[in-house]
């Protein structure tokens, strides 16, 4: 229901913009230096693009695609050197052998994995986190297709060379203990 998602992400941008844009994720912030030194990153579902924006600081070009209008004018308002794209992922076309790295955090979309081996290059990193279905206990409006089941991210990384993954607890602006999944993967 991608006109649904993108209402519901332009009103929850729009209302909740101060705090929503604090800050990048401690993750990529943790592991940024897998990436390449150089080069263009794909942020995946970029939000308001403050992990784009970090990328930006470090020297990197950064391409953001979002399906909400009112994140990706936030994110280029702040951060005006993304090249950012308002567009639904489920039918986004991908280059092939582009990136050298992509990232994709607390978005979930199953058949965008083996994109993401066509479309870096090689050597080409993938970072990427999001929730794990045991999040709806604590947070029981969370849709469970929108969350993976123990191991998936590693399924679904399974074509490329898993360099870190973990599972764990992230503490959530409200306070909630969420259960994620984070992965470092690189395409040979
Ligand atoms: C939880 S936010 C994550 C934002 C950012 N990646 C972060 O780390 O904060 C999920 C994002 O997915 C976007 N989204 C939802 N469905 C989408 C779709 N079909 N295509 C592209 N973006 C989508 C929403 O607009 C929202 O910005």
């Amino acid at each position: 229901m991608p006109i649904e998602d993108a209402q519901r992400w332009n009103q929850r941008y729009q209302a909740e913009v101060k705090n929503a844009l604090v800050n990048h994720r401690q993750f990529l912030h943790d592991n940024a230096k897998y990436l390449p030194k150089k080069g263009v990153i794909l942020d995946v579902a970029m939000g308001l693009g403050k992990n784009a924006g970090f990328l930006l600081s470090s020297g990197f070009q950064v391409i953001g695609v979002d399906i909400s209008f009112a994140g990706v004018s936030i994110a280029k308002e702040h951060f005006p050197e993304i090249q950012a794209l308002v567009a639904d992922l489920n039918h986004w076309i991908f280059p092939e052998n582009y990136f050298d790295g992509i990232i994709n955090f607390y978005y979930l979309q199953r058949d965008l994995f083996p994109k993401f081996k066509y479309i870096l290059k090689s050597g080409g990193i993938l970072i990427a986190e999001t929730l794990m279905k045991v999040s709806i206990k604590v947070k029981p409006e969370l849709t469970p297709e929108h969350l993976l089941d123990h191991g998936e991210l590693l399924s679904l990384c399974q074509d490329l060379e898993i360099l870190e993954y973990r599972e764990g607890l992230v503490k959530s602006r409200r306070g909630l203990e969420l259960s994620i999944a984070s992965i470092i993967a690189r395409k040979g």
